[in-house]
């Protein structure tokens, strides 16, 4: 989708290593990584150069296969090598589960390929992780479809916070499809993109999208929202998810809950756009949801400047939790879930539910 688009790849598995889009380099510079190693890709999660949800699970599904590849080449035992590996490579990031879920969904199709050549068994793996990067490309333009729908039919005014545009996915994006979506159906958007601090996801990533995709965006500081709410009146926020507990309770970049609580005293509908992957149905709440937490020189030392006296501490949390009760729907790729969400989470995507065969 990001091709309809016409973005470069945000990442493409080149058969025999994973070539990422540099995005700590944008949007100055369009340049790719050829990853070749486990280290090499943890590296890579670890410093943003691929990042977004859905993107880190597709990344993690074809990293499963250089994880093999490293354990059938071990002096030890390859199977213990391959659990070591899969699972750094699993905790990576520790937020977004789309990683996690899409590094053990890869990792169970080689159960029962064990008597197989390692061929064969190769192949199996590279065929599971196309399937989760095709899936995703769905999963976009789905909830795409169903997002527009939320939205005024000839113009609209939207808030976003972070990047949840095909920079995060494994096609058009999340939050960014919805616009994409209504754009391609004739809707005259502007979008108010914060900035996202500490690393500017929002005016490095999401401006250089939408900027690209021909709709108007601009950019505010992230303390500039609430002025921005009560003067431009927005028609909703939309943003993307890392996690979302049985609850609906909400994982997102820091400074998501901020905004949603703006979101409420001002009248303006919040809605969270996201896949069925990032779903933690095992969370009951978001109070169980692992929040990383990032190095000091982010925010003391943007650009390698000092910004902050050595003497005083830095808390720099990489993402925060919007409760389920701030949040006006869930669009996802089979519909837009609504309040309560427990009920309708568990009959949309909970085992058992119809439109889940898992
Ligand atoms: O730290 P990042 O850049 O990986 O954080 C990304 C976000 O918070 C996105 O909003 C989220 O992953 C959804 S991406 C479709």
């Amino acid at each position: 989708m990001s091709d309809a688009l016409g973005f470069p790849p945000t990442l493409e598995w080149c058969g025999t290593h994973l070539r990422l889009l540099d995005q700590t380099k944008l949007p100055g510079e369009e340049t790719y990584l050829e990853i070749r190693s486990v280290a090499d890709l943890c590296d890579a999660i670890r410093r943003l150069v691929v990042r977004g949800a859905p993107a880190l699970g597709c990344a993690g599904a074809y990293g499963v296969i250089l994880c093999y590849r490293e354990a059938c080449r071990c002096r030890g035992l390859p199977s213990d090598t391959f659990a070591y590996l899969t699972g750094m490579l699993a905790d990576a990031r520790p937020t977004a589960v789309n990683l996690r879920w899409a590094v053990e969904r890869v990792r169970g199709v080689l159960e029962p390929f064990n008597a197989h050549p390692a061929e064969t068994r190769e192949s199996a793996l590279e065929a599971e992780a196309r399937a989760i990067h095709e899936e995703d490309k769905a999963m976009c333009a789905a909830i795409g479809r169903h997002g527009a729908e939320l939205l005024p039919k000839d113009r609209a005014t939207l808030m976003t916070h972070c990047n949840a545009g095909a920079l995060a996915t494994g096609g058009s994006g999340t939050a960014l499809a919805v616009m994409y979506a209504a754009q391609a159906a004739g809707v005259k958007l502007h979008v108010y993109a914060d900035e996202t601090r500490p690393l500017l996801q929002g005016a490095r990533l999401t401006a250089w999208e939408l900027s690209r995709a021909g709709i108007d965006v601009t950019v505010i500081c992230d303390n500039m929202a609430a002025s921005v709410m009560r003067e431009r009146k927005p028609d909703a926020v939309v943003v993307g998810a890392d996690r979302i507990a049985a609850n609906g309770d909400a994982a997102n970049k820091i400074g998501t809950y901020g905004l949603a609580i703006l979101a409420k005293h001002h009248g303006v509908p919040f809605y969270i756009a996201a896949p069925s992957s990032t779903f933690d149905l095992s969370l009951s709440s978001g109070a169980e949801i692992p929040i990383e937490q990032r190095a000091r020189d982010e925010i003391a030392k943007p650009y390698g400047r000092a910004s902050v006296p050595e003497g005083a501490q830095v808390y720099n949390p990489a993402f925060d939790v919007t409760p389920a009760e701030l949040i006006a729907g869930l669009i996802t790729e089979r519909g837009v879930l609504m309040p309560p969400y427990e009920p309708s989470i568990r009959a949309v995507l909970g085992a058992g539910s119809k439109s889940n065969p898992k």
